[in-house]
């Protein structure tokens, strides 16, 4: 079983989702604060629009949504939970081994040297932050439009898409690539695949079976109807 999980996961939570028809992202044009282009012309403005995210993670909880991907992850030994999300929620349910496709937002990279490191505080003392091993800028180690995905991690994502028997879809649009292609690899290998969203999303047409409601309340319902003992 595969569990493919976007930002729609999160909403619940508190968490505003990508997708606003005016191609803002909360209140910014998305090329200046998730593009390496925009990182470039202004690293501080890219810094706080990040702080803002952190911080707001900081005071919210992981929903029912993530917790029963988390428990079912304990009754499925093969489950394997691939995600767009950047925000740490799944982990924070107790999900493990979390692919994650677009980086996370606790992930600190330095742009020169590529050192990786975590932090889990915001806000930071200082901005930009800078590298301590050779001065370089750091930046979120999230991935954003116009940049490569962890090859590592997509490789793992499709090996386990191809190998599923039953995907589950939740909360995404399935509009960016190639994380939507993992939706349409699953299903071109047999798998039956299950949509969990309040909307038709651009891959419902694939879809075996739609549940049409929020992924808090949906993900629930399914865990009861399974008749595990909680
Ligand atoms: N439960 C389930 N789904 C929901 C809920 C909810 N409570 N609320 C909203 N949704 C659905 C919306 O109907 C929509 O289909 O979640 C989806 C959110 O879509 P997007 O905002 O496009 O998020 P996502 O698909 O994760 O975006 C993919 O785009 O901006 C980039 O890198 C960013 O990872 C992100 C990627």
């Amino acid at each position: 079983m595969v569990v493919m999980t976007g930002a729609g996961v999160s909403a619940e939570s508190g968490v505003p989702t990508f997708r606003a028809s005016d191609g803002l992202w909360e209140g910014h044009p998305i090329e200046e604060v998730a593009t390496p282009e925009g990182f470039a012309a202004d690293p501080i403005k890219v810094w706080r629009f990040y702080e803002g995210r952190r911080e707001n993670l900081l005071r919210v909880a992981p929903n029912p949504g993530h917790h029963v991907i988390a428990a079912w992850q304990e009754r499925f030994s093969s489950l394997m939970l691939v995600t767009q999300n950047v925000d740490g929620l799944h982990q924070r349910a107790g999900s493990r081994d979390v692919m994650e496709l677009h980086g996370s937002i606790w992930q600190i990279r330095c742009s020169q040297c590529h050192r990786e490191r975590v932090d889990r505080t915001a806000p930071m003392a200082k901005l930009p932050p800078i590298c301590e091993v050779c001065g370089g800028l750091e930046r979120p180690g999230v991935v954003w439009f116009g940049e490569i995905l962890p090859q590592d991690t997509l490789n793992a994502a499709a090996r386990a898409a191809v190998k599923a028997d039953v995907t589950l879809v939740a909360g995404t649009s399935a509009v960016v690539y190639p994380a939507a292609g993992l939706v349409e690899l699953a299903a071109n290998s047999g798998a039956a695949l299950i949509e969990v969203n309040p909307v038709a999303s651009a891959l419902a047409s694939l879809a075996t079976v739609a549940l049409r409601g929020p992924s808090g309340e949906v993900l629930p319902a399914l865990d009861r109807l399974l008749g595990f003992p909680s």
